[in-house]
């Protein structure tokens, strides 16, 4: 059988996104003989419209079956008072809890033709490619104890960093594996000067590095990381770090490379029967819902996504080469969606003029 994806769209401009991702499915499917059963259902706003939940437990079961889930962003005003139990956010929480990624991807890649578009200087970020694996599912979101609570005549809020040594273990096992099939550079961030965690972090983290002898490991106090990723942040390959660090970390990443619009991002868990990991794929935006229906989105961070999507979950790494060099050529054209554009007088493109314009190069390609 073919490689199943499936598709949920979301809210806002996640539809407008995904229609030109489709596209370029279908292409692969036509032009370079790679087959996917895809299929589509709902989350967010707009699985609550229909289901009065932000995710139905068939389209959870479905997801727990795919070989890769492919997310478009969910939320938006008509969903803010909504109780937080059936919030928009929940479904993609859901998916995400269910599925048990504990591994978060997120590149930081600075393509040259958009490195004036960088908040640092432009030989800071030219060339820039670097991937940031972030733990998900614990840390200090999730420990208990966690509260407000009464104490003397005063209230504490309480929140515990807590991880076991399987969880770093396997987050540090998605790094290095990644640094295999990258630079074979590895920097893990915590604050072992002064967390518990953090020490025991580092412990196992060197432990697990002795599996992977041709990854060079080294340790960072991940506030020096964050400065560091400001000053240098080409010295890095793979960065990995724990949730609240990583969520930081990340997205200061991001803005090293522009705009938002850009972003892709993975979350794995561990291998199915098959031998693919639990995948959900999606860009790091939101449903913009202030363009949202206007076909100013730019599609590039989730058609990057399925780039991802190619690499790690099916292997495709020359194929995600292809896409991902067809962006960079419609880049260097100076093809530009509004969100990319500076003084300089360039008319905007739409989102499925952007689509197309992947499609032109990978036809070219
Ligand atoms: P956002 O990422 O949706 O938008 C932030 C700004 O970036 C907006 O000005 C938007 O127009 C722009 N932008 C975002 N993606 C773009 C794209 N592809 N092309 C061009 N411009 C783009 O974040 P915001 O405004 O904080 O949240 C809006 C809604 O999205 C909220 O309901 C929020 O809860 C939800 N959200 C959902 C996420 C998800 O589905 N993973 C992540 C972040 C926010
Ligand atoms: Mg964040």
């Amino acid at each position: 059988p073919n490689p199943s994806i499936l598709i949920l769209p979301g809210d806002g401009i996640g539809p407008e996104v995904m229609t030109e991702v489709r596209k370029i499915i279908s292409w692969f499917g036509d032009k370079r003989g790679l087959q996917f059963d895809v299929s589509e259902d709902l989350v967010g706003g707009a699985a609550y419209d229909k289901h009065g939940k932000p995710l139905a437990d068939e389209t959870m079961a479905k997801a727990q079956e795919a070989d890769a889930v492919l997310l478009g962003a969910v939320g938006g005003p008509a969903y803010d008072d909504l109780d937080f139990s059936v919030k928009p956010e929940r479904g993609l929480l859901r998916l995400r809890k269910e599925m048990d990624l504990y591994s978060n991807l997120r590149p930081a890649q600075c393509f040259d033709a958009l490195a004036d578009f960088s908040s640092l200087k432009k030989d800071i970020v030219a060339g820039l490619d670097i991937m940031i694996v972030r733990e998900l599912t614990s840390g200090v979101y999730f420990g208990e104890p966690r509260g407000i609570f009464e104490e003397g005549n005063e209230r504490v809020g309480i929140n515990t960093q807590r991880y076991t040594e399987s969880e770093i273990e396997r987050a540090a096992r998605s790094a290095f594996e990644l640094a295999m099939r990258r630079g074979k550079k590895v920097c893990s961030m915590e604050k072992a000067n002064v967390m518990e965690s953090g020490i025991l972090w580092r412990e196992v983290v060197t432990r697990v590095s002795a599996d992977y002898p041709e990854v060079e490991l080294s340790h960072m106090y991940a506030d020096n990381g964050a400065m560091q990723l400001v000053r240098a942040p080409k010295q890095f390959d793979v960065i990995l770090t724990d949730n609240l660090f990583g969520d930081i970390l990340s997205d200061c990443a991001a803005m090293l490379t522009g705009s938002l619009g850009m972003l892709p991002s993975a979350s794995l868990g561990a291998p199915m029967e098959n031998g693919r990991p639990k995948a959900l794929y999606e860009p790091v935006h939101g449903s913009a819902p202030d363009i949202a229906g206007q076909g100013k989105a730019n599609p590039i961070a989730c058609i990057l996504s399925f780039a991802m999507a190619l690499r790690y979950s099916f292997d495709q790494g020359s194929e995600a080469d292809r896409l991902e060099a067809a962006v960079e050529k419609v880049l260097a054209d100076g093809v530009r969606t509004a969100d990319l554009l500076g003084e300089d007088g360039v008319e905007p493109v739409s989102t499925s003029q952007m689509g197309d314009a992947v499609l032109a190069a990978l036809d070219a390609s």
